[in-house]
């Protein structure tokens, strides 16, 4: 199993959770957080004025996958999430160890 965090545009969430839905990734985590990349602060013009923004609002989505699915999660986030512009997200992939339902006795 795999860890997906993908770190996406807030406004993309819905778009991104459809997709996936459509395609049987139903279950997620999702952390509303503000983070940057490599651009580090932005200038944004807020009323007339510059504003100097260090950190932007994302979404982090959390998805623990089969390892099989994990190419197929990966570019379902990318077609639905990407505008083009910078700014459009993060993928990282961790290993997972074990999963376990607390309703039932299953693990994985
Ligand atoms: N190396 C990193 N470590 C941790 N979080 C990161 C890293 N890079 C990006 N992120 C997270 O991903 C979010 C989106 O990053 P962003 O899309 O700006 O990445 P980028 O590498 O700058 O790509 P782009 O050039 O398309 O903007 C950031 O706000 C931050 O939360
Ligand atoms: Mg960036």
């Amino acid at each position: 199993m795999k860890m997906v965090l993908a770190a996406v545009r807030p406004e993309k969430l819905d778009v991104i959770k459809k997709a996936l839905e459509e395609k049987g990734f139903v279950a997620m985590s999702i952390f509303e957080m503000t983070g940057r990349g490599e651009q580090k602060g932005i200038l944004l013009e807020y009323r007339g004025e510059d504003v100097a923004v260090d950190t932007l609002p994302k979404i982090m989505l959390m998805m623990v996958v089969n390892h099989n699915d994990l190419d197929s999660v990966i570019s379902i986030i990318r077609a639905s999430g990407r505008t083009g512009h910078i700014g459009d997200g993060k993928i990282f992939v961790l290993p997972v160890e074990k999963m376990a339902r607390v309703r039932t006795d299953e693990t994985w």
